[in-house]
């Protein structure tokens, strides 16, 4: 996508945080943005709308695809959703939900979408990870899973789309300060505490914003990375490439 150009890019969980974000950014650089939601985001930038999506529903992304017109340049796969369960405790209900939005949904918009992206000469794709497609936290066993399917879907349609014009990048967000995380946060009888302690674990000394996220996508997703597809770009100051010490031997101690 070039900055210049009139181009038309598709986000779905567009209405907040990192989608709100790649949203925004999109259209500020010069992309008509269909933001692909739930749930109504309500005000808009301008070059912005809303069009209802649930993208674990062949229907619903069907229905996206005949709204949006013949060429789509650039569509991000953003809607996720996440819960914390023990393997014990978890229902497959649970199990095929994680799948259903984080997994199958960039893969049924990916396919809803493929005759406009590959309209006007080729298109690019983004697929929001997870640095937990990587390692994982406890409790995640559903989330990881479907995001370590993400970043190998990425591959997988990097080879398959490339010959149709298409490229297909990840980018594994760490921890990204949005609703989601703050509402986690604010819960903590130590909130402080752990905001410091979360600091320390990031080597930058902070967690990132959903515009650092947008950033990434957007290079992406442009132009300038038209030799660029099949990657997962870690986006998450550093975090998962310091090793953990023991309290005993950390200098941060
Ligand atoms: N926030 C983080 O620290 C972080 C870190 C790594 C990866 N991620 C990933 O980034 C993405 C966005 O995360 P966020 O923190 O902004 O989440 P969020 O919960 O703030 O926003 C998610 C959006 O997706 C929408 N959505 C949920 N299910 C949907 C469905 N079936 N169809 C259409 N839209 C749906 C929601 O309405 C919401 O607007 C997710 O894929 C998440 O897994 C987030």
């Amino acid at each position: 996508m070039s900055p210049s150009a009139r181009t038309t890019a598709v986000v779905t969980g567009g209405a907040q945080g990192i989608g709100r974000a790649v949203a925004d950014r999109l259209a500020a650089d010069g992309a008509d943005v269909i933001v692909g939601d739930l749930r109504d985001p309500g005000d808009l930038g301008v070059r912005q709308r809303w069009v209802e999506l649930d993208v674990t529903s062949e229907l619903s992304a069907g229905a996206l695809a005949a709204v949006v017109g013949e060429s789509v340049d650039v569509l991000v796969n953003n809607a996720g959703i996440m819960f914390e369960a023990s393997i014990a405790e978890q229902t497959v209900e649970q199990w095929d939900m994680a799948m259903a939005v984080n997994l199958r949904g960039p893969w049924l918009m990916t396919k809803a979408l493929l005759p406009q992206l590959q309209a006007d000469g080729g298109g690019a794709v983004v697929n929001i990870g997870s640095i937990e497609g990587i390692g994982s936290n406890p409790l995640h066993t559903a989330y990881s899973a479907s995001k370590a399917g993400v970043h190998g879907l990425t591959a997988a349609m990097a080879v398959d789309l490339g010959p149709l014009g298409i490229r297909c990048n990840a980018v594994a967000p760490g921890w990204i300060d949005t609703a989601l995380n703050r509402d986690y946060l604010d819960r903590l009888p130590n909130r402080d505490q752990a905001i410091a302690e979360l600091a320390v674990l990031h080597p930058v000394g902070h967690i990132g914003d959903p515009a650092d996220v947008a950033s990434t996508v957007a290079f992406l997703a442009s132009r300038d990375a038209r030799f660029v597809s099949g990657q997962v770009v870690v986006v998450d100051g550093a975090r998962t490439t310091k090793l953990s010490l023991p309290p005993s031997l950390s200098p941060d101690a």
